[in-house]
């Protein structure tokens, strides 16, 4: 059966980050890996995370099944953290929740339910998009193309002709757009540009699948859902995978949610029995733990005010590390203009030089960053902001 497999080349990201662990040089950077990093270049676990894991520890009884539909309370406060409580779609009780195996586990079975009802969708994501996006939605069956989204000379988004292409789109198609802190570009929409789309989403009855991967480390939780929240609000169907690994450092404990709003709260069961049914079949179970640990941080206040510092700090840092490494830039690189990094949001930005740049940094300077310029702004450091841009200069 399996003689005639032919071996997979290991994903680029596992070769970069593979290179940068044998690199013995003290001085070398990782901007590779999309994982927060603190001053000291570790991932740590929030102290409110541990907190409410030694809580939750000392308080289980069981390690019996929590049912494919995940965490009651947890799907319920995920709901709450994404929408706000008095959201009326929330109040109109048109929204259904599903705790799937992190961001990946929800855009999966995204995936699944378009499927199972219109098998031909094709799904349009930006240009470009998260490198796990294609694989996520074209396991599931489904086919990917693509709308322009990055403006490489501006270092923000082609907003006219995103929304010239959305135009284009037959009625029913599904638009996957990221709520905010885009990956892999750090271009965002801005709340006017979220209004223009929703127009034009709403005149040609396109489905909008949100990814929210990064809430909270752009502007702020309320400002990075700002999308969703504006769409739930204006259209009937609505489909928002997210994540709970960055903005709870919970990446290995596999924490998401699949949310959809519906036109009709019997609609909205129909669905959810479909995606229960669904996820039975996929990974039959999510994992409790990270979830747990989630839902007991955003239902105790202590603990609850104690993570919105913690996000805050993380949010902070990045937006105080893209100011610094644009004034070192200026400094080291003046013939460049490399100020859209400060316009940015979230963890990466596309540095925007060529492949062969992106190699010299890496073999004659130690700085790790993908092929396609991607950084992972948190992988700075105040004391390397210096070294980064001198290697910069002397590689442009
Ligand atoms: C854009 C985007 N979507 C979704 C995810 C989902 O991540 P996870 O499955 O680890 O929660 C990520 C993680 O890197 C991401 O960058």
């Amino acid at each position: 059966m399996f003689e005639r497999l032919e071996p997979v080349i290991p994903d680029p990201i596992l070769r970069l980050m593979a290179a940068y662990r044998a690199d013995p040089e003290p001085r070398k950077v990782d901007l590779g890996i999309g994982v927060y990093r603190d001053d000291r270049g570790d991932t740590p676990i929030l102290p409110s995370v541990r907190q409410a894991e030694r809580i939750m520890l000392a308080r289980q009884e069981t390690k019996s099944y929590v049912g494919s539909a995940g965490n009651l309370g947890y799907n319920a406060a995920m709901d709450r953290l994404v929408l706000a409580a008095d959201h009326p779609a929330l109040v109109a009780k048109r929204v259904r929740t599903i705790q799937t195996p992190g961001g990946c586990g929800a855009l999966r079975l995204g995936a699944e339910l378009i499927r199972l009802v219109r098998p031909d969708s094709i799904v349009h994501v930006s240009t470009p998009t998260w490198a796990n996006h294609g694989p996520l939605i074209c396991g599931s069956g489904l086919k990917l193309e693509h709308y322009p989204y990055f403006d490489a000379a501006s270092g923000g988004v082609q907003f006219g002709a995103m929304l010239a292409a959305f135009e284009r789109l037959p009625a029913g198609a599904v638009v996957l757009l990221h709520a905010s802190c885009h990956n892999p570009t750090g271009a965002d929409l801005s709340a006017g540009q979220w209004r223009e789309l929703l127009a034009v989403v709403q005149r040609r009855g396109l489905l909008p699948f949100i990814d929210m991967a990064y809430q909270g480390l752009g502007e702020g939780l309320e400002a990075d859902a700002f999308g969703v929240r504006l769409f739930c609000a204006e259209l009937p169907e609505v489909l928002c995978a997210v994540s709970c690994s960055k903005n709870f450092g919970l990446y290995r404990e596999r924490v998401g949610s699949l949310h959809l709003l519906s036109t009709t709260a019997a609609a909205g069961d129909a669905a959810f029995s479909q995606l229960v049914r669904l996820a039975r079949g996929i990974w039959s179970m999510p994992p409790d733990h990270g979830a747990a640990i989630v839902h007991d941080i955003l239902e105790d206040p202590r603990l609850r005010a104690q993570w919105l510092e913690e996000v805050s700090a993380m949010r902070r840092r990045i937006q105080g590390l893209r100011h610094e490494v644009v004034q070192q830039l200026k400094v080291h690189c003046p013939q460049r203009d490399f100020s859209f990094i400060e316009r940015q949001r979230g963890m990466f930005s596309f540095f925007g030089i060529s492949v062969e740049q992106v190699q010299a940094l890496r073999t004659q300077h130690h700085v790790y960053m993908t092929d396609d310029s991607r950084m992972n702004i948190a992988g700075l450091r105040p004391d390397n902001l210096e070294y980064f841009a001198r290697a910069v200069a002397q590689v442009l």
